[in-house]
C-alpha cells in the first residue's frame, strides 16, 4: 500500500542516506514535492495525506535515480538562478550559484547604459543571457554555444521568461557566429568549460557522470577555451569594452596575466564569497 507523505519522506531519507547522498533529507523533500507538484513546506502541512500508488511509484523511481547520483535538477527538470527558474536537461550544465557573481558584476558594469550590446559565450541553458535580459530591460543580448541541444534549452528558457525577442541565439565556436558584431559590443560574458582534462575523473559523480563533458572540459590546464577567446573578444568588443570570464580555483591570475600580456587594461580578479578566484575582468584597449 502507498504510504503517507510523512512515511514516504522517512523512507526517502533512508534510501538516499544509505546510498551516501550528501543532502539526503533535502533531496528527499525536493523530489517528493516535485512528484506532488507542491513545495517543501506544504509537505509538512499535509503529512498524513496518503500518496496515490502512481505518486509512490514515481517517487521511488526518482529516489533510485538520485541514489545513483543523478543530479536533483535533472530529475525535476529545473533550477533556480538569479531568482528565476530555468528548465534544464542533460544537454546543459546545471547553472551554479557561483555564476551569479558573474551576472551581478555584469549588471553593475551595465548600469547607467541604456542599450548596451552584450554577448554571452557558452550560454548553456541560457541562465546568464536570460538573467541579463530580465534585469537590464534595455540590453541587446546575443548568446552562443557549440551545442545545438543546449541552445534548444536556452531558447525555451528565453521564451518562458517572455524574453525570446531580446536574446538572439547562435550555434558555433566561441564568438565566431557573432563576427558581424565586430567592434560594437560593450560586454562579453563567458562561463566556458574550465576543469583541467586531467581532473575530470576526480569530480563528484553527480557532475562527472551526468553533466555534459563539453560543458566541463577546459583542456590540459583548464584555460584552453579562454586562450582562444581572448583574441576573438578583442575583435568583438569596441575600444573600452569589457570582458568578464568565470574561472576555476587558481586560474584567475593565470588568465589575468595572459590578458595583460595581450595589452588589455584594468585587469582584475574578483573573488567569490568563499574567497576563491572566480571572475576575471579586463578592458579592451
Ligand atoms: C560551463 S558551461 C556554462 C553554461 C552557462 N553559461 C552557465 O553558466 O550555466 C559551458 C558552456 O560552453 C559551451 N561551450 C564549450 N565549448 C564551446 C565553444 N568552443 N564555443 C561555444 N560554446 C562552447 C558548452 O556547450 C556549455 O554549454
Amino acid at each position: 500500500m502507498a504510504p503517507s507523505v510523512k512515511e514516504a519522506l522517512t523512507r526517502g531519507r533512508q534510501i538516499l542516506r544509505r546510498a551516501g547522498v550528501p543532502e539526503a533529507a533535502v533531496d528527499a523533500e525536493v523530489l517528493l514535492a516535485h512528484v506532488l507538484a507542491t513545495d517543501r513546506l506544504a509537505l509538512y502541512r499535509d503529512e498524513q495525506r496518503t500518496l496515490s500508488p502512481r505518486e509512490w511509484t514515481l517517487f521511488r523511481d526518482l529516489l533510485a535515480r538520485r541514489a545513483r547520483r543523478e543530479p536533483v535538477a535533472y530529475l525535476t527538470g529545473r533550477k533556480e538562478f538569479m531568482g528565476l527558474t530555468f528548465a534544464v536537461n542533460r544537454a546543459v550544465l546545471i547553472p551554479r550559484p557561483e555564476t551569479e557573481l558573474l551576472v551581478e558584476r555584469a549588471l553593475t558594469l551595465l548600469s547607467g547604459r541604456e542599450a548596451p550590446v552584450v554577448v554571452d559565450v557558452g550560454t548553456g541553458c541560457g541562465a546568464v543571457a536570460v538573467s541579463l535580459a530580465h534585469y537590464h530591460p534595455g540590453a541587446e543580448i546575443y548568446a552562443t554555444d557549440i551545442s545545438d541541444a543546449a541552445l534548444t534549452v536556452a531558447r525555451e528558457n528565453a521564451a518562458r521568461h517572455g524574453l525570446a525577442h531580446r536574446v538572439c541565439f547562435y550555434c558555433g565556436d566561441l564568438l565566431a557566429p557573432v563576427a558581424f558584431l565586430a567592434g560594437r559590443v560593450d560586454l562579453v560574458v563567458a562561463n566556458l568549460p574550465y576543469v583541467p582534462s586531467g581532473e575530470l575523473a576526480c569530480l563528484p559523480p553527480d557532475v562527472r557522470d551526468y553533466e555534459p563533458r563539453a560543458a566541463l572540459d577546459g583542456g590540459p590546464n583548464g584555460l584552453a577555451p579562454h586562450r582562444r577567446l581572448v583574441p576573438q573578444a578583442a575583435s568583438t568588443l569596441r575600444a573600452g569594452g569589457i570582458l568578464l570570464a568565470e574561472v576555476g580555483p587558481g586560474q584567475g591570475r593565470v588568465l589575468a596575466d595572459l590578458l595583460v600580456a595581450a595589452g588589455w587594461r584594468r585587469t582584475r580578479v574578483i573573488l567569490d564569497y568563499g574567497g576563491r578566484e572566480r571572475v576575471v575582468e579586463a578592458v579592451r584597449q
